[in-house]
């Protein structure tokens, strides 16, 4: 299992640190062996596509990486990759904090302008919650309806249910096959921690989410092509699919993806404790209504400021554990009002009360237009967007 040090637990089904600032993303970046983002990188990606970066990369949100100078080498050359990401649905609502990858996935097939496919894995929940297959399902085409929401270009995008997909596509199943035959027990039981009693279905899963990672597993978007690079951004905890993903790669003739990663959004309670779609008052969610999240925010948020008032003036404000001021990190574009945010609230001169009303004005905008976005969806276009199709890309043979 990826146990980290002795407190922070980092796995795909559990996140788990006793620090009030989260995660040491340092060390997690040493034992998973991949490559922190550092200012080298940045300034490159500003340099080939000629826009500042996305301010989840800015601010470190997007933290480590493996091969992404090879992606640039590759659109410098005008030579064509895909992204994929994915979210497993276990709950009808999604909260900020599942939107984050999406949001900055949505910035990368913008700016890079190619396709992306999005893998929902309502057979893994299924596998692992105390779910019917037709609820996970159901939750599948509902969290399709959020993700869209984000504003993805249909012409770019394919968004797929396992248990809809897997079944109708021949050349999906045989690479899960290749990867199947591929991989150990053994080595899954070191990567993933799986148990004698572990039902055989979790322990076969991997082979579903590595195979996204191919570009010969679409032949309806790709042209058959087997050559077209991946890059996959995902939070931290999915590293580990991706370990196996690319130390199977080569032997199936196939590529390794390149990755870029995320750490977690912390709950509203503080970064010790877990965010669960199951608790209403651990996240904001995107159902939220404008009150909801004020009172959510002023209620629930862990504020690092201090006690009284007067304390707060004198002491100041620690914006490391302070929830809200750790949210507007995520969600307020302006560098400069942030910064400034940041000094007046340690200095003591910003009240929590105003830090706290800022970030519920911000989240209110976002909440509000995804609302909006999301009730003028309908069932059509979302099935269009879940139809395997030929996208706006050639890929002659
Ligand atoms: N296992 C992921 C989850 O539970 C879902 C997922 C599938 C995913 N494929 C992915 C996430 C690729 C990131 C990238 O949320």
């Amino acid at each position: 299992m990826d146990k980290v040090d002795e407190d922070d637990v980092v796995n795909p089904w559990e996140v788990a640190t006793s620090s009030a600032t989260g995660v040491d993303y340092d060390k997690l970046i040493k034992r998973f062996g991949s490559t922190k983002i550092d200012d080298a990188l940045l300034q490159r990606i500003e340099k080939v596509t000629g826009k500042p970066v996305h301010h989840l990369l800015r601010r470190g949100k997007f933290f480590s990486q493996r091969d992404m100078h090879i992606i640039l080498d590759l659109y410098e050359q005008k030579k064509p990759f895909y992204l994929y990401t994915g979210r497993g649905p276990s709950s009808d609502s999604m909260h900020m904090g599942h939107l984050i990858p999406f949001i900055f996935t949505k910035w990368l097939q913008d700016t890079f302008d190619v396709p992306l496919v999005i893998q929902l894995t309502d057979d893994e929940k299924y596998l692992w919650k105390d779910l019917t297959l037709e609820q996970a399902n159901h939750m599948a085409f509902e969290n399709a309806k959020d993700i869209i929401a984000c504003g993805f270009d249909i012409e770019k995008t394919f968004i797929f249910s396992d248990l809809d997909f897997i079944s109708n596509s021949p050349a999906f199943y045989r690479n899960m096959c290749r990867v199947q035959k591929l991989v150990t027990y053994n080595q899954v039981k070191g990567i993933f921690g799986f148990g004698d009693s572990d039902c055989i279905g979790k322990i076969s899963f991997p082979a579903i989410q590595a195979s996204p990672s191919f570009s010969s597993s679409f032949p309806e978007i790709f042209n058959g092509r087997s050559d077209i690079p991946c890059l996959i951004p995902c939070a931290i905890d999915q590293d580990p699919y991706f370990r196996m993903t690319r130390d199977v790669a080569p032997r199936m003739n196939c590529l390794k993806p390149a990755l870029i990663h995320s750490t977690f959004f912390p709950a509203l309670q503080g970064a010790q404790t877990k965010m669960s779609a199951s608790d209403p008052t651990s996240s904001i969610f995107v159902t939220d209504s404008d009150k909801q999240i004020k009172d959510k925010i002023n209620k629930y948020a862990f504020s690092g400021g201090g006690a009284t008032v007067e304390e707060h003036k004198e002491k100041g404000g620690n914006c490391d554990v302070d929830v809200s001021f750790q949210y507007l990190t995520f969600f307020m574009e302006d560098d400069d009002r942030l910064e400034e945010i940041r000094k007046t609230y340690t200095s003591g001169e910003l009240l929590t009360g105003f830090l706290k009303k800022e970030l519920v004005e911000i989240l209110q905008k976002l909440v509000g237009e995804h609302r909006q976005r999301r009730a003028s969806l309908t069932d059509d276009v979302v099935k269009q967007f879940m139809t395997p199709r030929k996208l706006k890309f050639d890929y002659p043979p």
